[in-house]
């Protein structure tokens, strides 16, 4: 386990040289992800899975520092690669990664979720992680309502942390708990 106070360029220094070029737009900061995981850890037996998990940032931070188990999916091979290589230099056995994509993977197993974004790179050229990514509004809806589709069956009590999220994935049964960062964060909570 390493102190909570590393700096972003100290984490991001564990990734190869092409991550470390996109870490600071795509992945989660330190900050950011210990306040997502506090908050979606705070159950006893928490199961939290990063929709999306990138380079692994979020989950291997949160794995870390919180008594949880965490899942990240991802689309992209070379991603789940480095996560995994973060898993073994912590050595750490309360995380896993899972070369997918979300439509793939049923939510009823977790407690909580983290969400950053990920489906806007369908939209806006500037989100893509790389050039060859083709826009399609037909993708992020899709992503967009398996996400919202899984949520709304979920049980009273579960939780999802959104990052730079219009909230177009969250059903109306989510309230609205608080938020972080400017309002980028936000940390909502099945209630009904
Ligand atoms: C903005 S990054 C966030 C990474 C990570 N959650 C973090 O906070 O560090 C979003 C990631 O979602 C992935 N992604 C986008 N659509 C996906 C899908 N349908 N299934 C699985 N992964 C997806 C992208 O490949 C990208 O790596």
């Amino acid at each position: 386990m390493y102190n909570k106070q590393i700096t972003d360029s100290s984490f991001d220094e564990l990734y190869s040289e092409e991550i470390q070029k996109i870490s600071e737009t795509h992945f989660s900061p330190v900050k950011e992800a210990l306040l997502a995981s506090a908050f979606l850890s705070e159950k006893t037996g928490a199961k939290i899975l990063d929709i999306g998990s990138g380079a692994g940032k979020f989950c291997i931070i949160g794995s870390n520092n919180y008594d949880a188990h965490f899942t990240g999916v991802e689309q992209r091979e070379t991603l789940v690669e480095e996560s995994n290589k973060l898993k073994e230099h912590f050595q750490l056995t309360n995380v896993d990664f899972v070369n997918a994509n979300i439509l793939d993977i049923p939510f009823k197993e977790y407690t909580g979720f983290y969400f950053f974004n990920s489906f806007k790179e369908n939209l806006h050229p500037e989100d893509r992680l790389d050039p060859e990514t083709e826009l399609s509004s037909t993708k992020y809806l899709s992503y967009t309502n398996y996400v919202k589709g899984q949520l709304s069956q979920m049980p009273n009590g579960t939780r999802i942390v959104t990052f730079y999220s219009d909230g177009n994935e969250i059903p109306e049964t989510y309230k609205l708990q608080k938020t972080a960062s400017e309002g980028k964060m936000k940390f909502w909570k099945k209630s009904k």
